[in-house]
């Protein structure tokens, strides 16, 4: 047995996870708390004894045993085993090898952007680095913060980066699915990043995943350059510098959302350490997702012109409907953060940002721009366009304190504001209840627990589902078809392996489906898999029929008697 394995058999998450959370409270083979990575006063964390793994039903957080130590440990991979191994007693081999084909490929790309932050971080220090030192120094950035950040330099040449990769002995397909790298006509690649001033970009761990290239001179498009998407980078997936930050952003329990790597990189410098950046793309759910973890407060402190503004009001939107505090920096003069540091400094930039207004204040300044303020009926159509972002105000008496101070603060009788509630809170009733859950036909519901649950049922049913057309349209389809893979890789399934297979909607998915349950035990799950089964290949055959029927029709429409004299008879066959 691989040692991940066996020191997942050795250690039980439950006895883990209570060593961080006080009181976890037993329902079946389930156990229930107060969240360790988000504030919250009712418990949504929940520990499952049977499938070892552990799913928070308030911010997302779910993993194994070793995901959750990573976590709350602030550790790698690898060291989550040693520290795990050291706690409980378990020798540790001194090389590990990773499990499967997927786990070594993704091994292997990770040991690619290793290596390629460490070549870009010596050329930046070489004599091919002197332009990018000279702008790097006119910019004003000591050395000791271009080390911090790991920033380095790819060679315009276009073949340093392949000719090491391949001197370490890549395999072809793991240098090409790196995306660090080009194919080039007539065989062959060449470096994707060419002369530019190099950002690697960290997951969680602290892992390096991606790149981002700034180029160096005025002219040269685009202006950074980022990695594609690959295994193991999923751009909308990933907060950057989230993996220094998290410490300073649980500390002051707040982070700061800038727009820029050298945002993250000028505040870093001056002392602001709890501020990230997305990378390159708008804010997005799972973004906001891995800041609440951290903490539920959030200063957005884009760049001072109109697109920054812009994303400034979309970002609002989204973080306020994932529960979010939500305040908002506007430093003015056209300035981004590393601008200002540089220019008034540190003293003055914390003193903005502990004073930076609640984010309706923000939009209400919007709102006085776009409107006549000296005019009824436009302070009301102003008022009118806050209320939404009001309304997500969760606690009621703070909604109505806000609701209060927005109208006096525009000018508008507190009488309206009432009223304007009121009409909105009867259309909200009248629409009807947004489901949380994602909608499962009954059949998949029962398929999917009893396939969970028992290990027969994998085995007889799993191999018969592959291929039935009948799949093409349920929302479960990608959780069996990774079972089905599981089970014929002839791994072995367990609950992480399955959710390590999926794409986070689908993980949120199963975790409804197995966590969410007050039962333990099927009565009979083979039974009952074989029955679903059953009633996904009636339903096949009556797609089958329904394609004939259709043939049929078509064939004689279009007087092809023969054929479809041959589809009737094959028709009839079928029912
Ligand atoms: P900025 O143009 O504000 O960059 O874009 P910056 O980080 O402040 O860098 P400097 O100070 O001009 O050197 C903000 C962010 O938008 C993304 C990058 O993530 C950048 O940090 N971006 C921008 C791209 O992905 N591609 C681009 O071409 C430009
Ligand atoms: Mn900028």
């Amino acid at each position: 047995m691989e040692f991940v394995e066996r020191l997942k058999s050795a250690v039980d998450i439950v006895r883990v996870v209570s060593e961080y959370v006080p009181r976890l409270e037993k329902r079946g083979a389930r156990y229930v708390g107060l969240c360790p990575f988000h504030n919250e006063k009712t418990p949504s964390f929940t520990v499952h004894a049977t499938h070892q793994f552990y799913k928070c039903f308030g911010c997302g957080a779910g993993g194994d045993v070793i995901q959750f130590v990573m976590e709350i440990e602030n550790l790698t991979f690898y060291e989550a085993l040693k520290h795990l191994a050291e706690r409980y007693g378990i020798p540790m081999p001194k090389q590990e090898r990773l499990s499967d084909a997927e786990s070594r490929l993704r091994g292997a790309l990770y040991s690619i952007h290793e290596v390629a932050a460490r070549l870009y971080q010596a050329a930046l220090a070489s004599s091919a680095g002197a332009a990018a030192r000279e702008y790097l120094r006119q910019r004003g950035l000591p050395a000791a913060l271009v080390e911090e950040f790991g920033l380095g330099y790819a060679e315009p040449g276009g073949q340093a980066l392949i000719r090491r990769l391949e001197r370490d002995g890549f395999a072809r397909a793991e240098i090409e699915e790196s995306g660090l790298v080009i194919p080039r006509q007539g065989g062959g690649w060449f470096d994707r990043f060419r002369g530019r001033l190099m950002f690697p970009i960290h997951n969680e761990s602290g892992k390096v995943i991606a790149f981002a290239g700034r180029a160096l001179s005025e002219g040269d498009e685009p202006k950074y350059l980022n990695s594609p998407e690959t295994r193991i980078y999923k751009k909308s997936y990933v907060v950057y510098n989230l993996h220094r930050a998290r410490k300073a952003i649980r500390e002051a329990d707040g982070a700061i959302l800038v727009e820029g790597y050298m945002d993250v990189i000028g505040l870093w410098g001056a002392g602001v350490r709890q501020a990230v950046a997305s990378c390159g793309t708008a804010l997005t759910v799972d973004q906001v997702r891995l800041l609440r973890r951290h903490s539920d407060k959030l200063v957005v402190n884009f760049d001072a012109d109109a697109a920054g503004g812009e994303a400034t009001e979309r970002s609002i939107q989204l973080l306020l409907e994932q529960g979010m505090r939500v305040r908002v920096l506007a430093l003015g003069e056209g300035l981004d953060p590393d601008e200002y540091v540089r220019k008034y400094g540190a003293e003055a930039y914390q003193a903005r940002l502990r004073t930076a207004p609640s984010y309706f204040y923000w939009l209400a300044d919007r709102v006085r721009t776009r409107f006549d303020m000296r005019k009824v009926d436009e302070r009301v159509e102003g008022l009118r366009l806050l209320l939404p972002a009001i309304q997500r105000i969760p606690d009621k008496l703070e909604r109505a304190a806000v609701a209060g101070e927005v109208a006096s603060y525009l000018g508008v009788e507190p009488g309206l504001v009432l009223e304007q509630f009121q009409r909105a809170a009867a259309q909200r009733k009248r629409e009807p209840e947004r489901r949380p859950r994602e909608p499962l036909a009954p059949t998949e519901l029962v398929l999917l627990k009893a396939l969970v649950a028992d290990a027969e049922a994998r085995r007889q049913v799993l191999p018969r589902l592959v291929g039935l057309r009948s799949l093409e349209g349920l929302r479960s389809r990608p959780l069996l078809e990774a079972m089905a893979q599981l089970e014929s890789g002839g791994a072995g399934f367990s609950y992480a392996a399955l959710e390590a297979r999926l794409a986070e909607s689908d993980k949120a998915l199963l975790a409804s489906v197995v966590f969410a349950d007050e039962e333990d035990q099927e009565p009979d799950a083979l039974a009952q898999a074989l029955a679903c089964l059953e009633s996904l290949k009636q339903k096949d055959r009556e797609l089958r029929r329904a394609e004939l029927r259709a043939q049929v029709k078509a064939a004689e429409r279009e007087g092809r008697i023969e054929e479809a004299l041959r589809l009737a008879a094959e028709l009839s066959r079928a029912e």
